[in-house]
């Protein structure tokens, strides 16, 4: 089968499309053919292995001189192409989406746990775009303890996790303001943000608002200047960020380290999701979808041939909601 693969670090020149053998699914997995599959921020940090503090803790999907994992490629969309040993429940043909490595592929094996059913009404390309993004943008806000009346500041509201936590905001009852770049405002405004900053004119830490959920889903301002956000009793949630060549060392890991040290010390609650998969919440995730209560917004779509470019953008260009690559 064709496989988006690499064996160093680098930028997306690194990657290329390779035969590889078809994996094999192991007790408790099925084999899925891959549809679609969405690029994530995490799948560049991992092309680059930046932040390069990983690199050298040689842990997990990072090793010291590329990732342990050839292929990139993490959410997907697709139907179950085989069952391995000992898997009920599931049948062969069943449209499936979540989250698992090595996806950018035309087959990938993944865990049943983080296995859920597609619903009929939504689209492999859609599908694909909602598992890390969306189940991230939902664990950030319940992390943030967002409920009906909250004000929330989504800072990065125009990128992969921020149009779902902007909409998922919305659904909880919150009014939302969105920070992102000029040709992103409409977009925002339309999916419910009630005012919207344009970081590129105005600094959202200086217009006097404060707001008792603050998401940073970008890691370039400082902690003192965020805490100025956040209400009396309000939360920030720290959930990355990093642009590319930009903090290659610790990256997003300094704001964190610092937000976890001081904020205790400066009275703030910060918070530090770790998005890990949740086929449930992902399953109700996807039913809203279906329904039309949360949009994928997709900015474009590449062939598997162009996998590397379909990185590219999202690295060097800012994506606007997601982009997908379709097998
Ligand atoms: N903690 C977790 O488990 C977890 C899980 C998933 C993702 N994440 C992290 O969450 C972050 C966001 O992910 P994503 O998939 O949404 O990334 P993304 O799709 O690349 O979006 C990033 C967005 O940030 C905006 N942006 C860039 N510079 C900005 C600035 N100076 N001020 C405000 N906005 C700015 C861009 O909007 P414009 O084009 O309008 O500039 C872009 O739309 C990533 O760093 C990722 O690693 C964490």
């Amino acid at each position: 089968m064709q496989a988006l693969v690499q064996d160093i670090y680098g930028t997306s020149d690194v990657l290329r499309l390779e035969d590889v053998d078809r994996p094999e699914p192991k007790g408790g997995e099925v084999l899925v053919r891959i549809a679609a599959a969405a690029v994530n921020a995490a799948d560049w940090h991992i092309m680059r292995g930046e932040p390069r503090i990983a690199r050298l803790m040689d842990r997990g999907v990072f090793g010291r001189t590329g990732p342990r994992e050839r292929i990139r490629g993490r959410d997907f969309a697709g139907t179950v192409e085989a069952l391995g040993p000992g898997v009920t429940g599931w049948q062969v043909g069943d449209p499936v989406l979540g989250e698992a490595g090595a996806t950018f592929a035309e087959f990938a094996t993944v865990a049943v746990g983080c296995l859920a059913r597609t619903p009929e009404a939504l689209s492999f390309v859609d599908a694909a775009a909602l598992p890390l993004a969306a189940t991230t943008a939902d664990l950030c806000l319940t992390r943030g303890g967002v409920q009906k009346g909250d004000r929330v500041l989504v800072i990065g509201a125009s990128g992969g996790v921020g149009t779902f936590a902007v909409q998922l905001a919305a659904a909880r009852g919150a009014t939302v303001t969105g920070v992102c770049s000029t040709r992103n405002v409409d977009l925002v405004t339309s999916l419910g943000a009630t005012e919207v900053v344009d970081y590129t004119h105005d600094d959202f830490t200086r217009t006097g608002a404060s707001y008792d959920c603050v998401l940073d889903l970008v890691g370039n301002r400082r902690l003192r200047d965020l805490r100025r956000c956040v209400a009396p009793g309000g939360t920030l949630v720290l959930s990355g960020g990093g642009n590319a060549g930009e903090g290659r060392y610790l990256g997003p890991v300094g704001l964190m380290a610092r937000g976890t040290i001081f904020g205790r010390l400066l009275g703030l609650r910060v918070q530090i999701p770790r998005a890990v998969p949740d086929a449930e919440r992902l399953t109700e995730i996807a039913a809203m979808a279906a329904r039309g209560e949360l949009r994928c917004v997709i900015d474009r779509t590449y062939a598997l041939s162009a996998a590397a470019a379909a990185m590219r953008h999202v690295e060097v260009e800012h994506a606007r909601g997601k982009v997908v690559v379709t097998v």
